[in-house]
């Protein structure tokens, strides 16, 4: 028996990284999944390394467009007859661009898609999960929505944005059964970090990378999908407008001159 029998999940960033992670073990665990992307290739890539086609239909669309967001809870309801869950998880970085030379059209796209999309996902499916008395929408936000030194400020803005938006939607959604959620992942190796990757191996340092975490190392994105299933599942019944960092224990410590030792 798996964990998602018989629920409806929607995935956005699902030709990549943590939302392709996530789309396989939602299927894996029993889930009928809507999964979209801006990146057509990606989520056909997604779909073509997945078992249970069966219950899989994938949608490219952009995740911070309303119109694009209610077709694909339309897609759900009309394919499955349901929506249990919604993972909003599409994102961007826009780089590593600072306080100078970030351009409002920069700040604002960033803020588009990695804030407006989550809200426009909760905003569209929320009603169907009301009906229903039951639900749970979750976000990816991140370490750097926490405190600074994980992004520039338009992405950590941005990401702060998403972990308000957990709080804030969870009494929006009072009395419904609806829960909301964020999780904050830490350093993951996936298609956004991957130039970090590339310049550290041909630099011969990724020994260093994720070593500023008492766990020692970056994580991969099956460790973010395993608090997706956790949050998207009845294990996490009683868990609500919470932020959940996953990042090896980086959000729990003041910066450190020298490691500790056990
Ligand atoms: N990788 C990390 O270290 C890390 C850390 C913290 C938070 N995150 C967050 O995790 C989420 C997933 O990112 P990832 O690390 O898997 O990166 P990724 O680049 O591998 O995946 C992100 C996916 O989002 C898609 N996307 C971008 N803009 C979109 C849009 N407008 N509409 C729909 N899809 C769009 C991309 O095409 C891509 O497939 C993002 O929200 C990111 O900010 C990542």
């Amino acid at each position: 028996m798996g964990r998602l029998d018989g629920r409806t999940a929607i995935v956005t960033g699902a030709g990549s990284g943590i939302g392709r992670a996530t789309t396989h073990l939602f299927l894996k665990e029993g889930a009928n999944v809507v999964a979209s992307d801006i990146n057509a290739d990606g989520l056909n890539e997604t779909v073509s390394l997945a078992d249970a086609e069966d219950r899989l239909v994938s949608q490219p669309a952009d995740a911070g467009k309303e119109a694009d967001v209610a077709a694909l809870v339309d897609l759900a309801l009309s394919t499955f007859d349901g929506l249990d869950v919604t993972y909003a998880n599409a994102g961007v970085s826009g780089g590593a661009i600072g306080l100078a030379d970030t351009t409002p059209d920069q700040f604002m796209e960033i803020m588009r898609i990695n804030t407006l999309g989550p809200f426009l996902m909760a905003q569209k499916a929320s009603p169907h999960m009301v009906k229903q008395g039951k639900g749970s929408l979750i976000m990816t936000a991140s370490v750097a929505g926490l405190r600074s030194n994980a992004g520039g400020p338009a992405y950590a803005a941005s990401k702060a944005g998403v972990i308000s938006l957990a709080q804030t939607l969870s009494y929006q959604l009072y009395n419904t059964g609806v829960r909301v959620n964020a999780i904050c992942p830490g350093l993951i190796e996936t298609g956004m970090t991957k130039p970090i990757f590339d310049i550290a191996r041909d630099r011969g340092s990724e020994h260093k990378l994720g070593q500023l975490n008492p766990l020692r190392r970056y994580g991969v994105p099956e460790e973010i999908a395993g608090a997706a299933l956790f949050l998207a599942s009845d294990d996490s019944s009683y868990v609500n407008g919470q932020a959940l960092p996953v990042c090896g224990g980086l959000s729990a410590g003041h910066p450190f001159a020298t490691p500790g030792k056990a």
